[in-house]
């Protein structure tokens, strides 16, 4: 239970949170088509509701802003529920400058339907065509307003070349730390209870973690994000 997770997990971080606030960003965005349907992803919220409780546990004071999810907000969080990335963004922006650790686990989309439809698509002919623009990339707007006492740590969902990919999102974003998780794996990534990982720090350093539920992760991510601070 959430105690005795607490009672291990407290020793591996060693110190507590409190008097920090950590913001995370959690599940999948959604870019609407017309009134009824919308563009997705497969991402739960596991992995980000994990670290938010967590940071909680230690005495954080946390924020959550997530995508539509079917979990429970987790106890003693600050929570807000969004649906597109642009609805993300503008939380994310305002919470942003009162934070001292920002964890962005949510899996945003990259590009939005251009043209949203005000009725609902009739269907009408053999295609349709969608066309989709560019969204803004939270995380490297993040990394551009960065002050000295933040630590911002983004994830890298891939499915293939991970370390190359991570890496550049790593200094592209101007992150402290990059949780690159291999999505192509069974037991890692998208919606389910185990994640594999790999941290990359911006000294270049590596840790490659077994595999271990994303609670237990969580609790490690914490960890390295207060050591980074020391
Ligand atoms: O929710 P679960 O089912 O538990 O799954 C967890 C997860 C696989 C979603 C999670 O572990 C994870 O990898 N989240 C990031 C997914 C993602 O969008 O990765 P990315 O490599 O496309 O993006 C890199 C980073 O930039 C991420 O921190 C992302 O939040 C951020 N980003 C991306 C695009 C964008 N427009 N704005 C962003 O801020």
């Amino acid at each position: 239970d959430g105690n005795t997770m607490d009672n291990t997990m407290g020793n591996i971080i060693g110190s507590t949170m409190q008097g920090l606030k950590l913001l995370v960003t959690a599940a999948g965005t959604r870019e609407p088509i017309d009134p009824v349907r919308y563009i997705g992803n497969r991402s739960s919220g596991k992995m980000g509701y994990a670290i938010a409780e967590a940071a909680a546990r230690l005495g954080a004071e946390v924020t959550l802003i997530s995508g539509p999810s079917a979990l429970q907000p987790p106890a003693g969080v600050e929570f807000f529920g969004v649906e597109s990335a642009r609805e993300m963004r503008q939380l994310v922006q305002e919470k942003f400058p009162a934070c001292d650790i920002v964890i962005k686990a949510a899996a945003v989309a990259d590009y939005r339907v251009k043209n949203v439809s005000d009725q609902k698509i009739k269907k009408n002919d053999a295609e349709l065509t969608l066309v989709l623009e560019k969204n803004p990339d939270i995380l490297k707007e993040l990394g551009e307003m960065k002050q000295p006492h933040q630590t911002l740590v983004g994830f890298a969902a891939e499915t293939q070349n991970l370390l190359q990919y991570a890496k550049g999102k790593l200094e592209k974003k101007n992150l402290d730390m990059i949780v690159a998780n291999d999505v192509s794996k069974p037991q890692a990534g998208f919606n389910v209870d185990t994640n594999l990982i790999k941290l990359l720090k911006r000294d270049g350093s590596i840790e490659e973690l077994p595999l271990m539920s994303k609670k237990e992760l969580a609790y490690i991510i914490l960890d390295r994000v207060m050591k980074l601070r020391k």
